[in-house]
């Protein structure tokens, strides 16, 4: 079965690893991952946007994350990205989702405390993990989009008593990085990250793992950041393998033909993140 996020993350603090959240849109991703992480035993979170959400189908989703689960016998978490709203997080967790985000940082911070709690107290009742977020992070997402000028660092002061109210088991906070690939390095503010780390229990999440220098990666797991999420960095190498498939034979019709090399890309590229982030034989 699925599992929630505190049946590894608390581990992972403790013995300074990352647990990595992979975002799922389709069946070939569910299955790359999954691949990836039975190769490496592993636990992993496999993340899903609204949007993605909408594009599966909740049902789907969820078909899809338990039949992972069952077939690997992995603790795997399904895990609501960036929800927006108390209901969209409700409607996962009756689904059977097994950990959900709720990102308010679009809120004001007296808000974003106010409706994370909400969401805390409903998630907890079902034995479901909550993910919260503080400054925002730049670059897009799925329809999220935030201006790299409009991002705005985490406050570690800020941290503390937002966990102090809401008591979410892990916390997203904005230092540098950002969604999709970047032009050039980012400037992952580490200090940050180690005091946030310092001051609450709960996992410290890092955002916008996609296109992240390996050495920098390292550094910020030494921080002691507990989860890392990447998506574009997959969605990336699957439509290379099927750019260089259709490139090469003007011919092909059956899409099996394309989707296993981009589902081999993928399972490459998860396989080397998990063993950057050090969750190898933590599963
Ligand atoms: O919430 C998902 C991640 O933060 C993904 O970011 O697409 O830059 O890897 P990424
Ligand atoms: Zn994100």
């Amino acid at each position: 079965p699925l599992v929630s996020m505190n049946e590894f993350l608390p581990q992972a603090k403790e013995g300074k690893y990352a647990v990595g959240q992979f975002n799922m849109n389709n069946l070939e991703f569910a299955q790359a991952i999954t691949e990836a992480a039975m190769e490496l035993n592993s636990p992993i979170i496999f993340g899903v946007s609204e949007g993605a959400l909408k594009y599966m189908g909740i049902e789907y989703t969820v078909a899809l994350a338990e039949a992972a689960a069952k077939q690997s016998g992995l603790p795997i978490a399904l895990h609501l990205d960036h929800g927006s709203s108390f209901e969209v997080a409700m409607k996962c967790i009756r689904a059977g989702f097994s950990s959900v985000m709720f990102d308010g940082s679009h809120h004001s911070f007296e808000d974003n405390i106010r409706l994370t709690k909400e969401v805390v107290r409903a998630a907890h009742a079902m034995g479901v993990s909550v993910e919260g977020e503080l400054g925002t992070i730049g670059g897009t997402e799925d329809d999220i989009s935030v201006d790299e000028k409009n991002a705005s660092l985490a406050k570690p002061e800020e941290a503390i008593r937002f966990y102090e109210e809401t008591k979410v088991d892990a916390l997203a906070i904005a230092v540098g990085t950002a969604h999709g690939m970047y032009a050039g390095e980012p400037n992952i503010h580490f200090d940050i990250i180690e005091e946030v780390v310092k001051a609450i229990p709960a996992s410290v999440v890092l955002h916008g793992g996609s296109g992240v220098p390996d050495e920098m990666i390292r550094k910020a797991v030494q921080a002691g950041v507990g989860k890392i999420n990447v998506n574009t960095e997959n969605q990336v190498a699957a439509t290379q393998a099927i750019r260089d498939v259709l490139n090469a034979d003007g011919k092909v019709y059956d899409p099996r033909k394309y989707l296993t090399p981009a589902r081999k890309a993928m399972v490459e590229v998860v396989k080397s993140k998990i063993q950057l982030f050090g969750s190898v034989g933590k599963a």
